[in-house]
């Protein structure tokens, strides 16, 4: 078969209007802007207030912008998919809302579930199809409302969060640039230290599930702070060996945004200067799926054609992984 190269040729994003302040959660429960933001480097976080709205309705607006952005019409999408841990519905796919929204009629479409790692999964999975030649254009969206699964008096872990997406179309490049290496990993978490315990065909919804609160996200963050920094900065120095990659070759990291402290570890075991480390977690907290694509597109008209990028993430699962592509827009 003749491989081929997949790359990036738009980005697209949607946030929320309404900002959540550090002040804002001082009001909930028994915290304070100061430890949150040294503690994770968070100031505010974006929610979706309008309860009619979803990950759906985010999705479709990235997905829209990206589209534009490309000047390509929904009816040349040949797939998408949607990375995201909070689906509109357990089922159908959250995807198969999108495909409709944008109408992307000649599209098939499904949802893809690897948590914070979900966005890059689902760019190595678009850019196989592109690679196959199965595909000439996927559209690779990342969008969760974490706000949906958080619970407000649990101080550990919902200040960490907030709603958003982004969304990057993938077409097949002849020039070299693109997507060059992936790597993934995954190691199942026996410990439940990082999970959603009922909703799903184990815990199905019982007055009893919603009322020792288990449809929210729990969390032992000190595991899960120790495992996502070793990981991340693990399998980003992994990828930069195994490319021959130098830290003056690396232009940018885009790391998930999940804790400023983990971003750092990453960073400094790459051997980065903080000038090279792409970073809005003050803005937006941890959206889960998009913190990526929301990375890409913030810093989109600072990119030059031919950097080099390596995109890393830690997450639920767990799951952890990087991917290595030299930007493809001129
Ligand atoms: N406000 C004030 N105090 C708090 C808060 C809060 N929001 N949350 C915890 N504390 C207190 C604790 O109760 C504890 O008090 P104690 O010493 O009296 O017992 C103290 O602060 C220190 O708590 P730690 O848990 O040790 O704080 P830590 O420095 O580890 O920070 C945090 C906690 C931010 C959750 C960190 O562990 C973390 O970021 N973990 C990673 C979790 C994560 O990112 N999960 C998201 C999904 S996975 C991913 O995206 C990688």
């Amino acid at each position: 078969m003749d491989v081929k190269q997949a790359k990036i040729t738009a980005v697209g994003h949607y946030l929320p209007e309404f900002r959540m302040t550090n002040f804002e959660l001082e009001k909930l429960m028994d915290t304070n802007d100061e430890w949150i933001r040294t503690r994770t480097g968070i100031s505010e976080r974006r929610i979706l207030k309008d309860p009619d709205k979803a990950t759906a309705f985010m999705g479709a607006e990235a997905a829209k912008e990206a589209l534009e952005n490309a000047g390509v019409d929904a009816s040349e999408i040949d797939l998408v998919i949607l990375a995201t841990v909070t689906p509109d519905f357990l089922f159908p796919a959250t995807a198969c809302l999108v495909q409709n929204m944008i109408g992307a009629t000649n599209a098939f479409a499904f949802d893809l579930s690897a948590a914070c790692s979900g966005f890059l999964y689902a760019v190595s999975t678009g850019s196989m199809y592109i690679e196959s030649g199965r595909a000439k254009k996927v559209l690779v969206i990342g969008s969760d409302k974490m706000s949906s699964i958080l619970d407000y008096t649990d101080r550990t872990t919902s200040i960490l969060f907030g709603d958003g997406a982004g969304a990057v179309l993938l077409e097949e490049s002849n020039d070299g640039t693109g997507l060059i290496d992936q790597i993934h990993h995954t190691e199942g978490d026996t410990n439940c230290s990082l999970y959603q315990h009922a909703g799903g065909s184990r815990n199905p919804a019982t007055k009893e599930t919603v009322e020792n609160r288990q449809h929210y996200i729990t969390q032992d963050g000190r595991a899960v702070f120790k495992k996502a920094t070793m990981g991340m900065a693990d399998v980003s120095l992994e990828i930069m060996k195994k490319n021959n990659l130098e830290p003056e070759d690396v232009a940018w990291l885009v790391p998930h945004q999940a804790n400023l402290r983990i971003i750092d570890a990453t960073a400094n075991r790459m051997g980065l200067s903080s000038e090279k480390v792409m970073i809005n977690i003050n803005k937006y907290g941890n959206t889960t799926a998009g913190t990526i694509p929301l990375c890409l597109y913030d810093w989109k008209d600072k990119l030059n054609y031919g950097d080099n990028l390596i995109l890393a993430a830690f997450g639920g699962g767990f799951t952890w992984g990087a991917i290595y592509l030299k930007w493809g827009i001129k």
